[in-house]
């Protein structure tokens, strides 16, 4: 069993993870670096293509690996989903909520329709597989839930406010996991990436353009993945993948008021 903070050893050897959003980008990324690490992988996402690639990376690296084509956002089947993987995988010791995807629409834009559905691929999915795979974690008293959140709920969001909300929504559910699960042996984690370069920014349809990123403030997924194995071998709620990061999210707190009128001039 992984033991937070009382030792920077750590092995994942042998430990079940779940890892959603696997197909691509951080999720890829962590499946291939636990699996380098000895851990039971398995992953999940919609398209089967990339995650077969994936399994194919995981297993020549000699991980037992698991695959499932899923949509989580279709929420009512995420119970049906998370006993098929504590069926196929004998249980789940670590679980991490990777999968999510941003929308870029200013606020007076959205439609109901479209915020709800970023709420549910963002929070109500990753929320309810958490409740689905928790009891199993609590009778065995051992486990990790990780969730991706992202930089955008410290630093600036224009236009992806329901993006945004819903990582929000995440970040308050990781933080009441935390502090509830203190008798317990399970433990939450909030990782939060700033830019990475993944698909996550392409520009869909009728959606506004990606903001122009500085080069050097884009983190690799590899790095990002980094963090996510970081985090287990610490009793940190919040984990940054580097320090970059961290000052970017500490800014805002320093001096909220100041900070958004800021923004607010600069997108006047
Ligand atoms: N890249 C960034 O700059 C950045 C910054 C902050 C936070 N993040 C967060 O990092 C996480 C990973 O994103 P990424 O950057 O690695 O982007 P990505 O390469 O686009 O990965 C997103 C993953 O989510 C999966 N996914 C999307 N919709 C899904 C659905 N309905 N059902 C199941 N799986 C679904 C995608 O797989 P399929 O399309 O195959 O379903 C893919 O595997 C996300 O939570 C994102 O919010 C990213």
């Amino acid at each position: 069993m992984i033991q937070p903070a009382s030792s920077n050893e750590y092995s994942l050897s042998g430990q079940r993870v779940l890892i959603t959003g696997a197909s691509s980008g951080i999720g890829a990324a962590v499946a291939k670096a636990i699996a380098a690490d000895g851990a039971v992988v398995g992953i999940c996402a919609r398209r089967a293509d990339r995650l077969e690639e994936v399994a194919v990376a995981c297993r020549s690296l000699g991980a037992t690996t698991h695959v499932w084509s899923v949509d989580l956002t279709d929420l009512d089947g995420i119970e049906a989903f998370a006993k098929m993987v504590q069926s196929d995988m004998g249980g789940v010791d670590v679980l991490i909520n990777n999968a999510g995807a941003g929308r870029r629409k200013k606020m007076q834009d959205i439609s109901v329709g479209d915020f709800n559905e970023t709420m549910d691929l963002n929070f109500n999915a990753p929320m309810r597989l958490t409740l689905a795979l928790l009891p199993e974690m609590l009778r065995r008293d051992a486990g990790h839930v990780v969730n991706v959140g992202s930089s955008g709920t410290r630093e600036f969001p224009p236009t992806t406010g329901s993006y945004v909300a819903a990582k929000a929504a995440l970040d308050a559910f990781t933080e009441a996991l935390y502090i509830d699960l203190a008798s317990t042996g399970v433990w939450s984690h909030l990782v939060i990436p700033g830019f990475t370069a993944t698909d996550f920014g392409a520009q869909r349809p009728g959606e506004e353009p990606p903001f122009p990123i500085d080069p050097a403030k884009v983190d690799t997924p590899e790095t990002v993945a980094q963090a996510i194995l970081r985090c287990l071998t610490t009793d940190d709620f919040e984990t940054y993948p580097n320090d970059r990061v961290r000052e970017a999210c500490a800014e805002k707190r320093q001096d909220f008021n100041g900070y958004l009128r800021k923004r607010r001039r600069w997108f006047a």
